[in-house]
């Protein structure tokens, strides 16, 4: 059975006191709340060793939002795999649409860092999904089939299998515009395909597939509910314990 996961990637926000209160808030909540699904944070890179300080017990899952693809090195303000291993946190994002945006990278990128990881024991979220202007004429489903080609088919099945993907379609992210159920469903089912068909049906239903983009507490049930979104990687919504708890019980019956 596939994982279910409510993960909060807190983008840049909080300063250091902020973080830290809504960390021993989550703490405190997994303690007293049982869950159906697992809950993963991305917090800032500066707060990881601090995450690691607080979910000593490994009650939530602790990811860093981006890393270098090279082992280590003369690259200012990078970080590297070995030193997200030093430091046992369980992977990071990589490829979010906002690299991507900002920062100009690519699935080839992605799928170095993907590997990086995998090599490292470690998870990575890989994240992909279509523009607006792409959705708009169409060719949302040939993007996707590329991105997903480019980062993740080079992998093997043993590979494959480790990784969760995020589908993000940019149009929804951090714009209160959601995917609906339905589109999140149809794109999540066509990933899940693309992969069967690379590697076979067995190893795309272990895989683990997010939906992301203006989840909140009130659309978190019905677009976890399809058969084929097996959880969701939150922005604004993980940044208040209120928020992000409600869309951890959207998985509770
Ligand atoms: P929002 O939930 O703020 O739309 O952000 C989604 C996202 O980018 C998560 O990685």
């Amino acid at each position: 059975m596939r994982k279910k996961i409510v993960a909060g990637n807190w983008k840049m926000n909080k300063n250091y006191a902020e973080a830290s209160v809504l960390m021993f808030q989550l703490l405190e909540y997994k303690k007293n709340n049982p869950t159906n699904c697992e809950i993963f944070i991305a917090p800032p890179s500066i707060y990881l060793t601090t995450a690691k300080e607080i979910f000593a017990d490994k009650e939530i899952g602790i990811y860093a939002q981006d890393m270098s693809e090279y082992p280590s090195g003369a690259y200012t303000g990078e970080l590297s795999v070995e030193m997200y291993q030093s430091i046992e946190i369980d992977g990071s994002i990589i490829a979010h649409s906002e690299r991507r945006l900002y920062h100009g990278e690519t699935d080839s990128h992605a799928n170095r860092k993907v590997k990086a990881l995998l090599d490292a024991g470690l998870t990575p979220i890989y994240c992909n999904g279509e523009t607006l202007e792409q959705r708009k004429n169409g060719q949302h489903f040939e993007v996707i089939k590329n991105q997903t080609q480019v980062a993740l088919f080079t992998l093997s099945a043993d590979e494959i299998k480790k990784v969760v993907i995020a589908y993000e379609p940019v149009w929804a992210i951090g714009t209160g515009e959601t995917a609906t159920p339905e589109q999140a469903q149809e794109i999540h089912a066509y990933i899940r395909s693309l992969i069967a068909e690379k590697y076979g049906k067995e190893v795309a239903d272990e895989i683990s597939i997010l939906y992301g983009g203006s989840v909140k507490p009130d659309n978190a049930k019905e677009i976890f509910s399809k058969p084929d979104v097996d959880g969701g990687l939150i922005g604004g919504a993980a940044l208040k314990l209120e928020d992000f708890s409600k869309i951890i019980e959207a998985f509770n019956p």
